[in-house]
């Protein structure tokens, strides 16, 4: 074990009030893509760029080739929990950790075990009418063909946040007010880079901020404990 990750596991040794910020890093181990790496979502070619698929004024429009994205690229069958996840879901039952808060979509972390997920870009477990509200079961937007339609004639969609949509204020209220209070908040498998969730770093004021994240990012300096190593190695010594 190396030193950075022996005086994090010290650190969480003697912490009951961890708070943990993710990304998409903490599910490639589970064979999950995240966006930005070299083979991220990103990086793959489609005849229009995915964070221009993922948006709302594309799904609007062509709400077909948004769906076939969709079931193709975010839909990962059989996906599993990673030693990440199920580290987490551990701390929390031991009374060790007050929230994960994630910009991830997939559900792993409450398939691990973990009760109080903040979910900041949804989930595409849930869905609902895009005109009239109706919450649906996922299955019709994650598997299938064609555009899912509720009775009401509306098209249903996932239970996530496009692009050109805000996030809800009252997780990311509960987000920052977490952040705030935490010991040690622990940062993994995120670029940093999508706001207002790369944000939510300033608002912890603690002395153990802690970066464990594959890549470099640009809040590396500002980080009390860096470690570029997968997520799911690291956690598993933890
Ligand atoms: P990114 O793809 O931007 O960043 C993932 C980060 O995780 C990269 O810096 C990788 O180096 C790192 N990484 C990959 N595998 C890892 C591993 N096993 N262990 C540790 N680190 C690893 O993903 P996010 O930061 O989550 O938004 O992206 C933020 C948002 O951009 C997403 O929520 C999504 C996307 O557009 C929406 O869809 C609204």
């Amino acid at each position: 074990m190396n030193s950075a990750v022996e005086t994090l596991k010290q650190w969480v040794a003697e912490s009951d009030n961890i708070v943990f910020f993710g990304g998409a890093g903490v599910s490639t181990e589970s064979g999950i893509p995240d966006f930005r790496s070299t083979d991220g979502l990103y990086s793959q070619h489609y005849k229009y760029p995915p964070e221009q698929i993922l948006s709302h004024s594309f799904f609007e429009a062509q709400p077909e080739e948004y769906f076939r994205f969709h079931r193709d690229k975010l839909v990962i069958e059989g996906a599993k929990p990673n030693a990440a996840h199920l580290k987490l879901a551990e701390w929390e039952r031991e009374g060790k950790l007050r929230a994960v808060i994630t910009q991830n979509i997939d559900g792993l972390h409450q398939a691990a075990g973990s009760r109080n997920v903040l979910e900041l870009h949804g989930s595409i477990l849930r869905a609902y009418c895009a005109r009239c509200g109706k919450k649906h079961p996922a299955d019709a937007v994650n598997h299938g063909e064609g555009v899912p339609r509720c009775s009401c004639g509306g098209v249903i969609r996932p239970d996530i946040v496009m692009y050109e949509e805000p996030l809800d204020m009252d997780t990311m209220q509960a987000a920052i007010n977490y952040i705030r209070n935490a010991d040690i908040l622990i940062i993994g498998g995120t670029s940093l880079v999508v706001y207002p969730a790369a944000g939510l770093i300033d608002y912890y004021g603690g002395s153990k901020l802690v970066l464990v994240n594959l890549a470099q990012t640009a809040q590396d300096s500002r980080a009390d404990l860096v470690i570029h190593e997968k997520i799911g190695q690291v956690f598993s010594q933890l």
